[in-house]
């Protein structure tokens, strides 16, 4: 894994929100092929990281790198089709779609025809629709909801949706895949299944950051694992190495370093 090159770098990351330092001089790699967790308390500046790299926050200072090219001041739809998608912590669906279109929708951002072939159908028009529809299909069966594709996205329960959403973000061709919290809300055996369905979309070929709260969860999934608390960076390594850091404990048990060792 170590010498598999960077897809994603941030580099010396800081965003201040006023007075408040949501991440303070962060810096890290995400590589190619790996299932990144990025873990740590509430409030520790996970879904902000998410957020610089996907374009809603610029950076105070510092500097994300996507496959080389700099992120700052690019627009969202921009990153989107350079190949970072995300799913986000709050389920955001079209709730009155169908689970298929919410899937075609997420296509659209790379879809190649224009307007003219839009309106006029042209078979190019139609041909390019097939594709996105047959892709879409596949994409829910990966997820393992295909047999669901005609319900409106709100009749699905809530695990179903976590699940529509994963396909949406795989649906714009993204080389990266930012999961916000994916398994929020589950419980301890939807959890697993999820993680399980997480290592399949890896399998996929995807590159995937996972952001979770629960540190239990990620040691089983990640191949490294980034630890944030306050803004800073506080540990990163291997599952096993982050289990047994003094100062991961510490911030999970919200005690002083100094009092846990
Ligand atoms: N838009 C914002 N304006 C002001 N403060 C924010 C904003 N977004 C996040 N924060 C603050 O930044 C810190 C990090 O938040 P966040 O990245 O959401 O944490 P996490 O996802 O790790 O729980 C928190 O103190 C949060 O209140
Ligand atoms: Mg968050």
């Amino acid at each position: 894994m170590s010498d598999a090159k960077a897809v994603l770098e941030i580099d010396d990351v800081t965003l201040q929100f006023g007075g408040l330092t949501a991440l303070d001089h962060v810096s890290f790699e995400i590589r190619e092929g790996e299932i990144l967790g990025l873990i740590g308390p509430n409030g520790a500046g996970k879904t902000t990281c998410f957020n610089v790299m996907t374009g809603v926050y610029q950076a105070t200072s510092g500097e994300v790198r996507f496959n080389g090219t700099v992120l700052g001041g690019l627009k969202r739809n921009k990153i989107t089709k350079l190949g970072i998608a995300r799913t986000f912590q709050n389920i955001r669906l079209f709730k009155s779609m169908t689970v298929l279109e919410n899937v075609m929708v997420g296509s659209d951002a790379h879809s190649k025809v224009g307007f003219f072939d839009a309106l006029f159908r042209t078979p190019r028009h139609r041909r390019t629709e097939q594709a996105s529809l047959e892709k879409a299909k596949e994409l829910l069966d990966i997820v393992g909801i295909k047999a669901r594709h005609d319900e409106v996205a709100s009749n699905l329960s809530y695990g179903d949706q976590r699940r529509l959403e994963i396909a949406r973000a795989m649906a714009t061709g993204p080389k990266l895949l930012c999961l916000d919290e994916p398994a929020a809300g589950f419980n301890p055996a939807e959890k697993q299944n999820l993680m399980a369905l997480i290592r399949k979309v890896r399998d996929q070929g995807f590159t995937v950051l996972l952001i979770e709260h629960d540190m239990r969860l990620v040691m089983g999934v990640t191949d490294r694992i980034v630890v944030l608390e306050f803004g800073r960076k506080i540990a990163e390594g291997a599952p096993a190495e982050i289990r047994d850091n003094p100062a991961v404990i510490a911030a999970y048990l919200g005690v002083d370093e100094e009092d846990a060792s």
